[in-house]
């Protein structure tokens, strides 16, 4: 297991954080609160999942000092065209004066009503993200980005000034995307895994590599999940919960055998799926690798 994620921005980022997405209004409130209550120090959010103000709600429930957490929001599809105002917003939202990290969410430029804006282009909005972190180091303490592929992330690089200080993208035995993983150490930028268990329902839970790591370890599946993302160099992960048992269980992670990762990494031959595949209406092909 790493010890913890360093950006290249020299800030450390804690391995294990509380993902929010589809975490609802009237459940996040407290799962945030009890996360932070039973150590986590790093929670997810994103304007898209409309629960901004309800997060911001459990981190000051949970007494622990806004210092000593570290807060990730997005910037959503629909915003491209006011990265100012979209980070007020969420700054406003969240009851905080900074965010320890802004991500685009996708790069994905979209109108109000969700279609492609073709338009706008996502590279661009990169710049306005540069701007923003350069004019507002009060405000935002680190840009990145999120559901960028390899082609896209080249791309990116190619005129970044400001390297991406995160890509975070879906990442479990079913998705492992270490092409993408590997472009980001190369470059210097930390991967974080979202969906680390597969998401809802997932068959990973039931998987019988799984279970049978986790029955070594005596562990659940979902602890054997999370800890193929810490037991990875350059990776920190977010699984999401808003069970209060399941939240304080998923911080137990255990050190696995390089075997056992690499036949984690098999699952995906025979159970391939993504839980949050792109595919904008109109907008073609995003040059995402089929994973
Ligand atoms: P819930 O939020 O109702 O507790 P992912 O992190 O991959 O997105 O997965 C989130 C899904 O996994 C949610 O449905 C969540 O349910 C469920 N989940 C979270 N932690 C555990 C756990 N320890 N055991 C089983 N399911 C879990």
């Amino acid at each position: 297991i790493q010890k913890e994620t360093k950006l290249n921005t020299g800030a450390i980022m804690p391995l294990i954080g509380l993902g929010t997405w589809k975490s609802n209004p009237g459940e996040v409130e407290i799962a945030v609160e009890i996360a932070l209550k039973n150590g986590y120090r790093h929670v997810d959010t994103a304007t898209a999942y409309s629960n901004e103000k309800e997060v911001g709600i459990g981190l000051k429930a949970s007494g622990v000092p806004r210092e000593e957490i570290f807060l990730t929001t997005k910037l959503n599809n629909i915003d491209h065209r006011d990265v100012p105002g979209a980070l007020n917003k969420s700054l406003e939202l969240l009851g905080t004066s900074y965010v320890d990290l802004y991500l685009m969410h996708w790069p994905a430029p979209m109108t109000p009503d969700w279609k492609a804006d073709k338009s706008l282009s996502w590279i661009d909005t990169w710049k306005e993200m540069e701007k923003v972190y350069l004019a507002h180091p009060e405000k935002v303490k680190a840009i990145g980005i999120s559901n960028v592929s390899v082609a896209f992330l080249e791309d990116l690089l190619k005129v970044a000034t400001v390297i991406p200080a995160v890509n975070q993208v879906e990442r479990h035995p079913s998705c492992i995307q270490d092409d993408v993983l590997d472009a980001c150490t190369r470059a210097g930028i930390v991967v974080t895994a979202y969906s680390p268990l597969g998401s809802d329902k997932s068959p990973l839970l039931e998987n019988d590599i799984v279970v049978r790591i986790a029955k070594k370890y005596d562990i659940a599946p979902a602890n054997v999940l999370v800890s193929l993302q810490v037991n990875t160099p350059n990776v920190n992960v977010l699984p999401k919960s808003v069970t209060p048992e399941r939240i304080i269980a998923n911080l137990k992670v255990v050190d696995l055998t390089e075997e056992e990762i690499a036949e984690l990494k098999t699952i995906e031959k025979t159970s391939h799926f993504r839980a949050c595949p792109p595919g904008w209406t109109g907008w073609g092909n995003l040059g995402f690798p089929d994973c």
